[in-house]
């Protein structure tokens, strides 16, 4: 969302890593950026100018001087591309175009546009090179040279390198780079009440031992969870994000804390209930677990078996009844039927601020899959009914209604 309308240059420098930037063009215009690209003659060599200029649609820029035969021609673009921008994103960085920035070279259109670019703009710079290039004195001096100065320098990642070593060097995946462009992006616009409070999510699934190899659980893959717990983080909050098992990848800048059971979740979300401003619990946590486990493995010696259970602790509503008045208690329903009414019961007895009541038919709604059926209730009862939508749509209307609590105050 926070990327919609936005203008961004990326800049393109001559590592190998540059053959991925077509696709970063394809995700940020699909996310409804504007992107234009300043590429550097050594980045033509491992990217071409006609894929760039047919997936950003818009001529790239390399040369500083414009042709002159051409009508309605800027002369003055090595100005005018820099002050256009909301961000410059100059990815891959190779070691010489570091040096370049960091001494205040300005002889392409790309070092041009760090020059011109307005003040507050953020700056990404994503550095991929080999291993020992990276580790060199001059350019970490640059890098340091240039951190100071307010660039958001990201570390390369681990991995195998172009020279055949495996080391520190890899550019991240474009999806990566989208979001940390968007995280930069909404840091650079503070309009959240959000920003700088800590949010804690609860996720997924938990697991209540039996024995040695086997647990009850449900179907909950963690995706509602986590697609919260990132539009939360682009809003700029402090995130933890408290999960059972799930094989989901941790939205960048997310603090992540794994538990297995629903006493671990609750050990770990306790330990946050005072810190936190909004608690959102999204997770599916057993109501009850097997009073004794076994060790090792249960043997099938009788054609029945009767499993004692006792209650598990009620994580949200241990945080919605003893909260304190700045802070927000957010819950789920999830129901199989028509359950508005046990909705509203859940709102009222665990004291939320908002729950969001969804159904479970494991196509459009509810558990796996990647879409939610959501009716927002909050604390006045006032219902948003949402449509279909992908779940990380979901979640960032249930923020937009958080937002909306935080501004009306209690
Ligand atoms: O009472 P019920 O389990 O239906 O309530 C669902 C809501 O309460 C969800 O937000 C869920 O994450 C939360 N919950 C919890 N701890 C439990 C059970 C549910 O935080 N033990």
């Amino acid at each position: 969302m926070i990327l919609k309308g936005k203008k961004i240059i990326l800049g393109i420098s001559g590592g190998i890593a540059a053959y991925k930037t077509p696709q970063l063009v394809r995700l940020l215009k699909k996310a409804g950026a504007e992107v234009r690209v300043a590429l550097t003659a050594s980045g033509s060599r491992f990217v071409s100018e006609l894929s760039l200029a047919t997936v950003s649609g818009e001529p790239v820029f390399r040369e500083m001087f414009p042709p002159l035969d051409l009508p309605g021609t800027d002369f003055t673009r090595h100005i005018s591309l820099g002050e256009w921008a909301d961000a410059l994103v100059i990815a891959p960085a190779t070691a010489n175009t570091i040096a370049k920035l960091a001494a205040g070279l300005c002889d392409d259109m790309l070092t041009a546009c760090f020059i011109t670019l307005r003040p507050g703009k953020p700056v990404l710079i994503f550095p991929a090179m080999d291993g020992q290039m990276y580790r060199s004195g001059s350019l970490q001096r640059n890098i340091a040279l240039l951190t100071g100065q307010g660039c958001t320098v990201i570390e390369p990642e681990n991995g195998d390198l172009a020279s055949g070593q495996c080391g520190t060097g890899r550019m991240p995946e474009p999806d990566v780079i989208a979001q940390r462009i968007g995280m930069a992006l909404q840091n650079a616009t503070p309009d959240s009440p959000l920003r700088g409070r800590r949010v804690v999510v609860t996720a997924g699934p938990t697991r209540e031992k039996i024995d040695g190899v086997r647990f009850i659980s449900n179907y909950s893959s963690g995706k509602m969870g986590f697609a919260l717990a990132e539009a939360a983080r682009e809003r700029g909050a402090e995130v933890t994000l408290i999960t059972g098992p799930v094989h989901l990848d941790t939205p960048v800048g997310v603090e992540r804390l794994d538990v297995e059971n629903a006493c671990e979740m609750y050990e770990a979300a306790k330990s946050l209930y005072g810190l936190c401003t909004v608690f959102i619990a999204a997770a599916a946590v057993a109501d009850y677990r097997p009073e004794l486990v076994l060790e090792g493995k249960l043997k099938k010696n009788s054609s029945h078996l009767q499993l004692n259970l006792i209650r598990n602790p009620d994580i949200l509503a241990e945080f919605g009844t003893g909260k304190r008045p700045d802070q927000l208690a957010v819950g789920f329903a999830l129901e199989t039927g028509d359950g508005l009414e046990e909705a509203y019961r859940k709102l009222q007895e665990k004291n939320l601020d908002l729950v969001a009541f969804n159904t479970f038919d494991r196509k459009t709604s509810g558990f796996e899959v990647d879409t939610n059926v959501l009716t927002l209730i909050d604390r006045n009862h006032t219902e948003t009914v949402l449509p279909l939508m992908q779940k990380k749509d979901a979640a960032r209307q249930l923020l937009d209604c958080i937002e909306q609590l935080m501004h009306s105050g209690r």
